[in-house]
């Protein structure tokens, strides 16, 4: 992968048009400014620099790139982010993926997005004929509003065996192409049909927008109640949320996610104003599911049924999310009532009342350990819990709140915990040490700070995606850490090794063989101040763009903006020397 991937994508790809997707921006002398997604305020201290491509926030000091951007708000990797907004840009990433079947596999994927989107207009269009009789009649009886049906883009397929196929191959879709689309089945003597007969429909949208499968609901008799796509080149289980394209503005501004298990919760919670609610799709919450949520808000309230598999299903989620750093809260349904059930019954002030009394996520989790886990389970838990979390600065906070909650030692709790996270990062270290080098020469490095960095990516390869996340990479001076920090993205240690040239494995091997380790809270203090010097060339450079700004004011004569500027930049000033 070469800088020149990322340099194209800068110029084919406007930040204001992706910033714009997620927060509303307006005009403001040469740039444009908006409330920011990344931490809560009321006025706008967040602004985009259209000329120069980059964001900054005067108020939590976020800054950076489209790219950073990107990957920000979705919760991405860099990798991730470089990739899904190089195919937006159609810009190949052949270098970076070396991979003869890429191409094939993107044609792959725009057949299905095409196709998609003519099954989605195929089945809208239907829902207002009369082969959508049932399915309108349907949802007055469920009472969704045609605002809801409209902004959701929900449908019906008649209940016929060729009716999408007909519309399909009218329009140059063959029926094998189809099927691996997800949209038609096969049976056993190749007979190929409609997967979607009968049913209330349901689209299931990506970030951007695009249809990448679909949901349907039975609407008279039949088996199973809901059918949903399988897995197909566009689609894969669990790695997306029903609605969060609809929510994805109102999340950014309330910074909260309400998390149900069904397609009509959501639509219910959205048409009695919820507008920040999704669903999980028909599987248990997963990992990709949750990082995609944070990017867009720092709590989940968690809504599920008030049976025993709702319970279940709320522990191990609320856990799975406090992983991640993200709060949660967790409220249940009466028994035999589900949100949806409930807002038409009693309207948003019967739902306020659960919203009112629901449980803290870290407390219900302690809560329901506590009654239904044995004392030595207990201790288990505790210590998995700590050894799962991504960060060291997560795991000194929960550590007092674990040992407290659960009557624990926290020393002991400590002793455990530590000796856990050591041991995997050990064992991660050990592993690429194996690892065969060809050369030990040393590096022609001249930049200390871009050396420190890479070698603690090294050492503590959990850290890669929090500085990536800090944006990093802008801060990188030589071309040499650059090149070496994006390899530090690829799938796994095996493939990063690989890709690594000669000079950079010697680097990788003196970085090993002479490694400054830190441990525990020496740990925390160095990450702390790796963090503190990024941010301050994050100031550095928002420094750098108000100077220019006051020049052009001051060589304009507008003296309001002159001061305005002033006022901003010793706003900005005045934190760091405090600092120092
Ligand atoms: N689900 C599914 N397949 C099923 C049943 C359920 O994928 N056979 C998923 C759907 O996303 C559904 C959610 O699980 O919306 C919750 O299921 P359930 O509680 O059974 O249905 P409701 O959402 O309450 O559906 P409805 O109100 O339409 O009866
Ligand atoms: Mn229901």
């Amino acid at each position: 992968m070469d800088n020149q991937v990322i340099q194209t994508l800068k110029q084919r790809v406007n930040i204001v048009d992706v910033v714009r997707r997620y927060v509303a921006l307006r005009p403001a002398s040469g740039r444009h400014m908006g409330l920011c997604p990344f931490h809560q305020e009321k006025t706008a201290s967040f602004s985009v620099n259209e000329a120069e491509g980059f964001y900054y926030c005067f108020g939590c000091q976020a800054g950076g790139d489209v790219l950073d951007f990107y990957m920000r708000i979705n919760g991405l990797e860099f990798k991730d982010a470089l990739q899904q907004l190089a195919e937006e840009a159609g810009i190949e990433l052949k270098e970076f993926r070396p991979d003869p079947e890429y191409d094939e596999r993107q044609k792959l994927k725009k057949l299905c997005l095409d196709m998609h989107a003519q099954a989605q207009e195929y089945y809208r269009r239907n829902l207002d004929q009369v082969t959508g009789d049932a399915a309108r009649s349907y949802l007055r009886k469920r009472g969704t509003s045609p605002e809801m049906v409209a902004a959701f883009g929900l449908g019906a397929s008649p209940d016929d065996w060729h009716g999408l196929m007909n519309h399909l191959v009218a329009r140059g879709f063959t029926p094998e192409q189809g099927v691996l689309a997800g949209l038609f089945s096969k049976n056993e003597k190749g007979k190929i049909y409609d997967r979607f007969r009968g049913r209330l429909i349901f689209p299931i949208q990506n970030i951007s927008g695009q249809v990448i499968a679909f949901g349907g609901r039975i609407i008279t008799e039949g088996e199973p109640k809901y059918l949903n796509s399988s897995d197909t080149p566009i689609y894969k289980k669990g790695e997306h949320l029903y609605g969060l394209y609809q929510a994805r503005q109102a999340m950014t501004r309330s910074k909260r996610a309400i998390l149900t298990e069904g397609y009509m919760d959501v639509l219910s919670l959205a048409q009695f104003g919820y507008g920040d609610s999704c669903g999980v799709l028909g599987t248990a919450l997963t990992q990709d599911q949750i990082k995609r949520l944070a990017g867009f808000c720092s709590r989940i309230d968690l809504i599920f049924d008030g049976d025993g598999a709702g319970r279940k299903a709320a522990l191990r989620s609320a856990e799975m999310i406090l992983h991640q750093g993200v709060a949660c809260r967790v409220l249940h349904m009466p028994e035999g009532e589900d949100v949806d059930s409930l807002l038409h019954k009693q309207g948003r002030e019967g739902l306020e009342v659960f919203f009112e009394k629901a449980a803290d996520g870290l407390d219900y989790c302690l809560e329901t350990i506590q009654k239904s886990f044995a004392p030595r389970e207990i201790v288990a838990w505790a210590t998995g819990f700590l050894g799962q979390l991504s960060d060291n600065a997560l795991r000194a906070y929960y550590l007092p709140r674990l040992a407290d909650g659960l009557n624990l030692s926290e020393a002991d709790l400590r002793r455990q915990g530590a000796s856990f996270a050591a041991q995997a990062g050990r064992q991660e270290v050990r592993k690429i040490a194996q690892q065969p080098v060809r050369s030990r020469k040393p590096m022609g490095m001249d930049d200390i700070s871009d050396k420190k960095f890479i070698a603690f990516g090294i050492l503590y390869p959990d850290y890669i995606p929090h500085l990536a996340k800090k944006g990093l990479h802008n801060f990188l001076s030589t071309q040499w850490a650059k090149a070496f920090w994006q390899k530090m993205f690829l799938q796994n240690f095996e493939q990063i090794f690989q890709s690594l040239n000669d000079e950079e494995k010697a680097f990788w091997q003196t970085t090993l063989d002479d490694p400054h380790m830190f441990f525990g809270e020496d740990l925390a203090e160095h990450w702390e101040s790796m963090c503190a010097w990024i941010d301050k060339q994050h100031r550095e450079m928002a420094r750098k763009d108000l100077m220019q700004r006051l020049d052009t004011a001051a060589k304009a004569g507008d003296a309001v903006e002159v001061k305005n500027v002033q006022m901003a930049i010793s706003a900005l000033i005045a934190p760091s020397r405090e600092e120092e």
